[in-house]
């Protein structure tokens, strides 16, 4: 693919706002219209992020945007990878940059997924129907929640782009049987189950904000649960402690491969010997996440304990990683310590707010061109010139 210098963002950018969410009506009426000059200057994913901020109710922002206690590893993911240097080589011909990868027999354009993320109503009421709409328009893969608030088999029947489905399992084992086979039936290719989160992490900013549910919104996917897919009464807290199963064990994930014939990836893996069990637990791949600081503040930042696993997982299996990804050059880093790709979360919500399907096709245009840029810059000609060199030693 020849490197594609013009402007890759702002296509068409319907500007104004959307219709309000029922029960964020006083908030979000007196919240600024997004004026079509602002969206015009939004050229980084950070520039998206501010828009975001004042469109998103302060409640839901603090719930999207917050992460475990102190926020540690939250600002770690991103000083990490900021503190890491790039090695550029000159005088390569670079005139074509191929971005094309593969990910377990996807076909990508570029190496760039869009995270599990709950509840995407939050940002636009669209939710997660803009999310694949504009995931299918930047041609990149999503996963989506278990917690999303549309139901899974409404996405797939209008998403246009290869969709994997995550899985809380459930204390259920028959509704998550049925869950998967849903999610199998619908179309989904691949399962990914989230193995970090036994319980929900201790989140101080989202419970200073009393975060919940605003009416209308709801846990499509979990409607057949005892908590009818509510969020209430009371807290998030209420709903993980009637749905996160403890117990999940290794012999759990055996169980999982067997109801299906998707392939299975495990989320939340930042453990090399974890890494290690996964490959002989014979799962198809592992997303190296700390679910977006979420969950155990201090524990490394993802892309400090990727080349541990990629050394231990040797290509065996799929590795990918979540986390603070912002930029082209975070993509570039990513896969330069062995990522076979990357997925972004917060940012999706970013897009979402800021112009709905149209917001999400721009992120991710925008995270392609960056990386594209990278790789010229760096003298990097395809996905798999892109090794540890990369990266200043
Ligand atoms: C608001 C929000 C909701 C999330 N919901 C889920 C979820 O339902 N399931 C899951 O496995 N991870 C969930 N995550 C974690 C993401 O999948 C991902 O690991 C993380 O957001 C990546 O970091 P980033 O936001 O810095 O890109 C959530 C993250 C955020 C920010």
């Amino acid at each position: 693919m020849t490197i594609n210098r013009r402007r890759v963002l702002i296509q068409g950018a319907a500007a104004a706002g959307f219709a309000l969410l029922p029960g964020f009506e006083a908030a979000a009426s007196q919240k600024p219209a997004v004026a079509k000059a602002d969206l015009e200057r939004a050229v980084s994913l950070s520039d998206y992020e501010a828009i975001a901020r004042r469109r998103i109710e302060r409640v839901a922002w603090e719930y999207i945007s917050g992460a475990a206690a102190d926020e540690i590893t939250l600002r770690w993911n991103r000083e990490a990878l900021d503190h890491l240097m790039l090695d550029p080589r000159v005088l390569r011909d670079v005139s074509r940059v191929d971005t094309r990868t593969k990910v377990l027999g996807l076909e990508l354009p570029y190496p760039v997924f869009l995270a599990p993320t709950a509840l995407h109503k939050l940002a636009h009421p669209e939710g997660e129907l803009a999310t694949v709409t504009g995931a299918g328009k930047a041609r990149a893969p999503m996963v989506l929640s278990t917690m999303s608030s549309t139901k899974l088999e409404d996405i797939a029947a209008k998403g246009k782009t290869p969709l994997w489905f995550q899985l809380y399992v459930q204390k259920d084992k028959g509704f998550t049987e049925q869950l998967v086979h849903r999610a199998e039936a619908a179309g989904y290719r691949a399962l990914v189950v989230t193995v970090d989160t036994p319980v929900e992490g201790i989140r101080n900013r989202q419970d200073r904000a009393h975060f919940h549910l605003p009416p209308g919104v709801a846990l499509e996917n979990l409607r057949d649960l005892p908590t009818g897919g509510k969020w209430s009464p009371g807290t998030e807290k209420e709903v993980f402690a009637n749905i996160l199963p403890d117990r999940l064990t290794w012999k759990d994930i055996e169980w999982l491969q067997s109801l299906t014939k998707l392939p299975v990836l495990l989320k939340g893996v930042l453990n090399a010997e974890d890494a290690d069990m996964a490959v002989r637990a014979g799962v198809a791949g592992i997303l190296v996440s700390n679910h977006g600081a979420r969950n155990l503040d201090t524990v490394p930042p993802t892309i400090t304990a990727l080349p541990r696993i990629t050394d231990k997982v040797a290509g065996r299996i799929a590795v990918l990683m979540d986390g603070g990804v912002r930029r082209g050059t975070d993509v570039l880093k990513a896969l330069a310590l062995g990522a076979n790709a990357v997925l972004i979360g917060r940012p999706v919500f970013w897009g979402l707010a800021a112009d709905g399907a149209e917001g999400v096709a721009n992120i991710l245009n925008i995270l392609r061109h960056e990386f594209e840029v990278a790789m010229v810059l760096t003298g990097r000609r395809t996905v798999a010139e892109i090794d540890r060199s990369v990266i200043w030693r």
